[in-house]
């Protein structure tokens, strides 16, 4: 079970914001319902079970109570919906450099929405959004990793690489400050995050196959351009992805 007195002693002011349940369909979908219901720009939704946890793409998120953080942020952006893209990646970005700066972890974004450590996946984002909102979910294993999502995704937990003591309160503390102000920033520095992101793209040199536009393309990775899309050379060309899915190191 979440320690909510340890949490509150790392973190009072995000314990003010955070409605904490034992079991929820999902972290997301009750974020939506607070916010549809007026809850402000942060409140923080966590729950140590979820009966209809949802990844990308409609796959399941499944996490054993107690191993890993469901949690889910309510951002109103003050800025135009063209740019709300740019959340997910802000999001990432925060996962990755928090987790590089307090635990030295080298922590790394799999464009668009994953965080890898040591070539697996130990975290990820599910961003969705309505007229005026968007809610932010985040699945992290952080005590254990769950068993592989398929055979091409191994998964990796925080405490697997860390040596110093790590909780899932100390993880969420730090977790919630690095992705608010990377969010927050995102408006007006998102070309300075971008070149943050460059240093630690899990992607950038590496051959992928993946599905855009309703296609198959494999390609070479050769960066993150400066709205964000994903540039990959394919048959020479170099093209950008504002999205994709299903992305397969070759
Ligand atoms: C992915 O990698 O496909 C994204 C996974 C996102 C999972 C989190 S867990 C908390 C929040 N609630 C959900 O139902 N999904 C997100």
């Amino acid at each position: 079970m979440f320690d909510l007195r340890q949490f509150a002693a790392l973190a009072p002011d995000w314990y003010l914001r955070l409605q904490y349940h034992h079991e929820l369909d999902s972290t997301n979908d009750e974020a939506r319902r607070l916010a549809e219901a007026g809850a402000e720009h942060g409140t923080v939704v966590l729950s140590d079970h979820q009966t209809a946890g949802r990844g990308r793409r409609g796959a399941s998120w499944v996490c054993e109570p107690g191993d890993g953080l469901l949690f889910s942020m309510v951002i109103r952006p003050s800025f135009p919906k063209t740019n709300w893209s740019r959340i997910a990646l802000a999001a990432g970005i925060g996962i990755a450099e928090t987790l590089n700066a307090k635990w030295g972890v080298r922590a790394q974004v799999k464009w668009p929405n994953d965080i890898y450590i040591q070539d697996k996946k130990c975290a990820g984002i599910l961003t969705e959004a309505r007229e005026d909102f968007v809610i932010v979910g985040i699945g992290v294993n952080v005590m254990s990793a769950p068993p592989s999502e398929n055979a091409r995704i191994e998964a990796i937990a925080v405490a697997d690489v860390v040596q110093s003591p790590v909780s899932r309160e100390m993880v969420l503390a730090a977790l919630l400050a690095g992705i608010m102000t990377e969010v927050d920033a995102c408006a007006g520095h998102f070309e300075a995050q971008l070149e943050r992101l460059r240093k630690s793209c899990y992607l950038t040199g590496k051959r992928i196959k993946f599905s855009a536009h309703e296609k198959e393309f494999s390609g070479l990775v050769r960066g993150v351009g400066p709205d964000g899309a994903l540039q990959v050379e394919v048959d020479g060309e170099v093209m950008s992805f504002s999205q994709a899915s299903e992305i397969n190191v070759l």
